[in-house]
């Protein structure tokens, strides 16, 4: 078993083990990717403040999330196609969250069900929504979502229509992967993955295989979603899914001062300033350079969480102490689950604390609800 230091040592294992379609799906950023590599480098041009002679005993990163307990700031965003990373991947991760007590939310585009997701992890969970043409299709997930007790729905705004990845196109993207002849050899050097794969039977997509209209081949599921994105979706639509939901209600996708103060008056629990990891608008600003100006503009009216280019717990404190009450990772936990599934998860969310942990004892910080902008430095442009 290799050593595991840091998150780029599970990227690295991630990359020998999962074919090469599902790693680009991850690694990717739609169109020149600036975006995606600038929420991972902006954070180094955050600087951190050294405190010397403070006592650092009994240091805490516990906090709430939307008022629910969690063992430090940090939630497992939503992925799609996680199954496909690991063999029941969802679970796998859900159930690391839970042990871990951290919150993690499930994709629509989850190969594992809600109901498969529910039957196997031992907490409750956040589902997350993408708001498609088809209201039916919506109410019903919803309710599927009540039943399996989920503990919040997180809305995702930001994909009213998909930012292009040029990997996804050039791979032929499929779930499960199409068997052409440069798959098939890419999965002989990745066996160990298609025996895993082989022996479960979640293949397609779970929350909307059996539920969508006209839907017949599960081949075509990825297409039947690609146009069922919205791209009406307006504050009324949103309105909608809140009233029609009435639990805890999160907001993801957010990047502008506007819209936010928007969120804030709709009344959800928390905002997630994100740019979709890069995924979507490309050109726009980095999550972490966006998050004081959003902060500013909402004032105390909502939580507002973060996430783009975390990967480690300096990562974390660096976007809590200049204000976020969460920090949501995504490639982060996906780089673990597909080197090592479940326990690569609970080794992706533990490098973490214990990286946060020692960060927070080196600025002099004992309980991560001290943390704030005197432990940093901030460059000009992050105002
Ligand atoms: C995502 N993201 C995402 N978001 C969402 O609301 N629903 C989804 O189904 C997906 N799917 C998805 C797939 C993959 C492969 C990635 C990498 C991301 C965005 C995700 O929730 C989150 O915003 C980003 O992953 C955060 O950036 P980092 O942590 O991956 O850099």
């Amino acid at each position: 078993m290799p050593v595991i230091t840091c998150i780029d040592d599970l990227k690295r294992l991630y990359r020998r083990r999962v074919p090469r379609m599902f790693y680009d799906y991850a690694e990717s950023g739609s169109y020149t990717e600036q975006t995606f590599r600038d929420n991972v480098t902006d954070f180094a041009r955050l600087r951190l403040r050294q405190k010397v002679a403070v006592d650092m005993t009994n240091r805490s990163t516990r906090t709430t999330l939307i008022g629910q307990d969690a063992a430090m700031p940090v939630a497992l965003a939503p992925v799609g196609m996680t199954g496909m990373q690991c063999a029941d991947g969802e679970i796998k991760a859900a159930r690391a969250a839970a042990a871990f007590g951290v919150p993690y939310t499930l994709s629509t585009m989850s190969i594992c069900s809600i109901e498969e997701v529910a039957a196997h992890s031992p907490a409750p969970f956040w589902f997350q929504l993408y708001v498609m043409r088809d209201e039916d299709f919506v109410d019903r997930i919803i309710e599927r979502a009540r039943v399996a007790g989920c503990s919040a729905l997180v809305l995702t705004l930001d994909l009213q229509i998909l930012g292009q990845r040029h990997k996804d196109l050039r791979n032929g993207l499929s779930a499960p992967p199409k068997l052409t002849l440069p798959v098939l050899a890419d999965l002989a050097t990745r066996w160990r993955w298609g025996m895993e794969m082989l022996r479960t039977k979640r293949r397609f997509f779970g929350n909307i295989v059996g539920h969508a209209k006209g839907v017949a081949d599960p081949s075509s599921l990825m297409s039947w979603t690609a146009d069922q994105f919205d791209p009406q979706l307006d504050w009324s639509k949103i309105a909608r899914i809140r009233d029609r939901w009435g639990g805890k209600f999160i907001l993801k996708g957010i990047l502008d001062e506007d819209d936010a103060r928007r969120a804030a008056d709709f009344g959800a629990d928390a905002i997630v300033v994100s740019n979709h990891g890069g995924r979507q608008l490309d050109g726009a600003l980095s999550s972490i350079r966006r998050l004081p100006g959003i902060l500013r503009a909402v004032g105390d009216g909502v939580e507002v969480h973060m996430d783009g280019g975390v990967r480690s717990g300096q990562d974390v404190l660096k976007a809590v102490a200049l204000g976020a009450r969460g920090v949501w990772i995504g490639r982060a936990y996906v780089y673990g689950l597909g080197a090592m599934g479940q326990a690569g998860v609970a080794t992706a969310l533990e490098v973490i604390r214990k990286e946060l942990d020692t960060t927070m004892a080196l600025c002099g910080e004992r309980d991560v609800h001290n943390l704030g902008r005197h432990n940093l430095m901030i460059p000009k442009d992050f105002e």
